[in-house]
């Protein structure tokens, strides 16, 4: 009798921040943060099967690796060695998160390659072996092991889950360009002594479910240097704000900078605007919980 290849479908979302401080600069050359993560109804697709051997990735986007330098790949490596798997793993990905935005696609999908594997090959590894593994990835892989809204710490892979009933409404712009995050740290200046923004009143603003306390609240201690090394993120947030959201950011180190909206409708409206303008691709999102492998 021949053995049907197990399979599954994984969601990997995509996330904005909604707050990011940076607290200072650590020995290991990372930086310190106290950063606010949302996951987003922005999805990449992993169809995963498995294979008698080895890792095979294919993907949508023609323009990201497909071997080793591709962080999903880098999970399923990973997994297969701290779990000393024998099999392999087929992967398609099929990309709609934008590249080099600052929404966490590629951390996104490397932790649904670890969850999807997890279930796939029936290892059956806690959240907490999931969270070393998702750590020594990235520094964003550790939010998406448990999605939903977060408050992270450390270099980000201290993950505090919150608790958000209601649902917010972005309008996410993604101008085409590609930023390297690291690109944004070095041009970050920690010496300098700025009044460091408190996080809690960021939170308080989030549990009161009121769009316009949140979005006079939303922080990036990356944006103006993101803005300062690509003119044009200024030239299209200036342009973001001119439409009368909430709030207005850049997500992460860019390049995407999103609208908090008052409605659905609302963020609808600017989104016709903004593609009018041709400025880059735009999204229609809210807040959603954690995905769940399906
Ligand atoms: O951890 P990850 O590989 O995603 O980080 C990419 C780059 O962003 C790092 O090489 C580092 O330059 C910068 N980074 C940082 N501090 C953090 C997170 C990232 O300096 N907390």
């Amino acid at each position: 009798m021949v053995k049907e290849p197990r399979r599954l479908t994984v969601f990997a979302p995509a996330k904005i921040n909604l707050f990011l401080e940076v607290l200072g600069k650590r020995p290991d050359g990372y930086h310190e943060l106290e950063t606010v993560m949302q996951e987003v109804d922005l999805r990449d697709t992993l169809e995963m099967e498995e294979i008698e051997g080895g890792i095979e990735l294919t993907c949508t986007e023609p323009s990201i690796p497909k071997d080793e330098n591709n962080l999903a790949w880098k999970a399923a490596s990973l997994f297969q060695r701290k779990t000393g798997m024998g099999g392999g793993v087929r992967i398609h990905l099929e990309k709609r998160i934008p590249v080099g935005a600052g929404l966490g696609g590629g951390s996104s999908d490397a932790a649904g390659v670890l969850k999807g594997l997890n279930t796939l090959w029936e290892r059956g590894l806690d959240q907490r072996e999931l969270l070393e593994m998702a750590a020594q990835l990235g520094s964003d892989v550790p939010f998406f092991i448990y999605g939903g809204t977060a408050l992270c710490k450390g270099r980000g892979e201290l993950v505090y889950p919150l608790s958000v009933k209601n649902n917010f409404f972005y309008v996410i712009l993604y101008p085409e360009i590609i930023v390297t995050t690291s690109s944004v740290y070095k041009a970050l200046k920690t010496g300098l002594t700025k009044s460091r923004k408190d996080v809690n009143f960021f939170l308080n603003a989030l549990s009161s479910g009121d769009p316009e306390s949140v979005g006079s609240l939303l922080f990036n201690r990356l944006e103006e240097v993101a803005l300062g090394l690509y003119p044009v993120l200024r030239k299209i947030r200036t342009l973001l704000e001119s439409y009368g959201p909430c709030g207005v950011l850049l997500s992460g180190s860019g390049s995407a900078v999103y609208g908090l909206c008052n409605t659905k409708r609302e963020a609808e409206g600017i989104k016709e605007n903004l593609e009018r303008q041709g400025m880059g691709k735009v999204y229609v999102v809210t807040n959603s919980a954690s995905c769940k492998a399906v």
